[in-house]
């Protein structure tokens, strides 16, 4: 089964900065789980909510800073600020720490709220830049992004993320979208999703998977992958399977 650090080692360090990808590859871990957002200018940006309020010690929409700006506050403020200033890192700036590591990267595109022009295009073009294609998974809530990203980039793998719905089958809906993986929350996976997926031939991915009885339930279905925050963990529990 992967393991993917959400976010990096999100539950201990500071979520989506390049310490908590550090702390996750050191982990050994399968993949790393990022979320991508555009800046005023443009930027490709690595941070999880639209604002920054939660995550740093500023406040407003990451829409309304130029990237020059946004580096200025400190998105450890999220763990109380306690691991040293951490900016918000560029995606550009991940690529190039990622290219030389062996490590598969989910990069979920955030456009759901604000359509961000061309966000799939700057995606695509980045990981192109940066010989990142055959370690790349897409992934979004907003399936007409991945829409998008088919007609950009066919060869690269997507998956498409659900919550707050049972989609029963699951399998058929991806396979006939072409999304070779479902990706749902777990409270919303049962039993029924995880073998029509096998049926259909799509790869399950589930997040957020922080408890170990959870992790083994899931082992026990047959899912391909999990998104947690404590990947060092549950890698440490699937080494002794
Ligand atoms: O990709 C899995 C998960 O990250 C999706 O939800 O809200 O954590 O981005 P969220
Ligand atoms: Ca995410």
């Amino acid at each position: 089964m992967k393991v993917f650090g959400h976010r990096g080692y999100s539950g201990m360090y500071p979520e989506n900065t390049m310490l908590s990808f550090q702390k996750a590859a050191d982990t050994g871990c399968y993949g790393i789980e990022l979320d991508v957002q555009l800046t005023k200018d443009g930027q490709l940006v690595v941070i999880h909510d639209e604002t920054i309020d939660r995550t740093t010690d500023g406040t407003g929409a990451v829409v309304d800073y130029t990237f020059e700006e946004l580096r200025r506050f400190d998105a450890s403020a999220i763990k109380g600020g306690t691991h040293g200033f951490q900016p918000i890192p560029s995606f550009e700036e991940y690529c190039e720490w990622v290219k030389e590591r062996d490590l598969v990267t989910n990069i979920e595109i955030k456009s759901g709220v604000y359509y961000y022009e061309d966000i799939e295009e700057k995606t695509v073009e980045m990981v192109r830049r940066f010989g990142l294609t055959d370690r790349v998974l897409f992934s979004s809530f907003n399936h007409a992004s991945l829409f998008r990203l088919q007609q950009l980039a066919p060869e690269i793998p997507r998956g498409a993320l659900v919550e707050y719905v049972d989609l029963g089958n699951a399998g058929y809906y991806c396979e006939r979208y072409g999304f070779q993986n479902y990706h749902p929350g777990v409270e919303w996976l049962t039993e029924e999703n995880v073998k029509n997926c096998k049926a259909h031939g799509v790869g399950v991915n589930v997040w957020t998977v922080n408890d170990m009885g959870v992790l083994e339930k899931l082992y026990e279905w047959g899912c391909d992958g999990v998104f947690t925050n404590y990947p060092g963990v549950c890698k440490a529990w699937l080494d002794t399977r």
